[in-house]
């Protein structure tokens, strides 16, 4: 495994395992298996509602909790700095843990300074070995930055070959940010498994296109984390590490690139409005 620095020197692995949309009871087994192929970061959240069965197959596992790297994220609360800290109690009382290594503010709605100002006593506290954000377009973070003591560790937005954020990436480095994948694999969305280009590429290392998306991603410094509740397909997902893409293959991945969302803009004032309504 890789790992990435974060601004803050805590070391990430540059590839986890995501439990998005993975049903609660169906989590402890997911988490299990991931564990078992060798993984050691998970990726949660509150919004998920799969803490307590990440949880479980931690304790389970036997596995220090030093070699692990665990990630839960803030869903959007009510005002107040105490919102935040019900939230995190909850989380890691869910989670059986004394400390997470990552939180994240999952989205860039509500009042997210207050937030932040209550994450950065979780992290003095050492109650979070690194605090980042999730879904920040460029103008939020940087405002974010200016006006805060603490800067994000890591910023966890979607990336995958349709949407590479070139460009958002060399701003994030700039500030110190690392930027993380969600969905790298698009959810399989635009024909992302079947892709002609990726499919040859994979074909010349005798690899997956997933293995492929996943590695040009690593190559270019991005935290992946794929979701599969297969463990064939998370065997699959974290061999990685044995070959290297070309330049001139870096370049064909870097062609698909649309710019595009495969989901939803967080701009998009319906989103905004479903997104700052809800509550976990
Ligand atoms: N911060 C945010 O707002 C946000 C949003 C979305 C996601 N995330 C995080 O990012 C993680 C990953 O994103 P995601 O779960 O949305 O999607 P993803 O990882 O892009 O794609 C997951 C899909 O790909 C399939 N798959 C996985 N490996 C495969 C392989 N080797 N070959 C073929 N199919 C494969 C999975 O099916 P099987 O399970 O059947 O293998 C599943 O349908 C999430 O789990 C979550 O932790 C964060």
């Amino acid at each position: 495994m890789i790992n990435v620095t974060l601004n803050n020197g805590v070391e990430m692995p540059i590839l986890g395992f995501g439990v998005f949309q993975v049903g609660a009871e169906e989590t402890e087994q997911a988490v299990s298996d991931a564990l078992a192929a060798g993984y050691r970061s998970i990726d949660t959240a509150a919004a998920y509602e799969n803490e307590e069965a990440v949880g479980a197959a931690i304790a389970k596992s036997g596995i220090p909790r030093e070699e692990l790297f665990i990630t839960t994220k803030l869903w959007v609360q009510d005002p107040g700095e105490d919102n935040t800290h019900k939230a995190f109690d909850a989380s890691l009382a869910k989670l059986g843990l004394d400390y997470v290594d990552l939180y994240l503010i999952h989205q860039p709605f509500g009042d997210y300074y207050a937030e932040w100002r209550a994450m950065e006593k979780i992290y003095a506290d050492g109650r979070a070995r690194a605090i980042g954000v999730s879904n920040f377009a460029a103008d939020r973070l940087l405002d974010l930055i200016i006006n805060n003591k603490v800067v994000p560790a890591v910023n966890q937005i979607e990336t995958h070959p349709f949407k590479q954020n070139a460009e958002y990436q060399e701003i994030l480095t700039a500030e110190g940010v690392q930027i993380e994948a969600w969905g790298p694999f698009a959810e399989g969305k635009n024909g992302l498994f079947t892709n002609p280009i990726l499919a040859e590429i994979g074909a010349a290392h005798g690899k997956s296109v997933a293995q492929v998306v996943l590695r040009a991603a690593i190559e270019r410094g991005v935290v992946v984390i794929p979701k599969s509740v297969n463990p064939d397909r998370m065997a699959q997902n974290i061999d990685v590490f044995d070959f290297e893409l070309t330049e001139d293959e870096m370049a064909r991945v870097a062609a698909l690139d649309t710019g595009e969302t495969q989901f939803f803009e967080h701009t998009n004032p319906d989103m905004v409005r479903w997104l700052s309504g809800r509550r976990v």
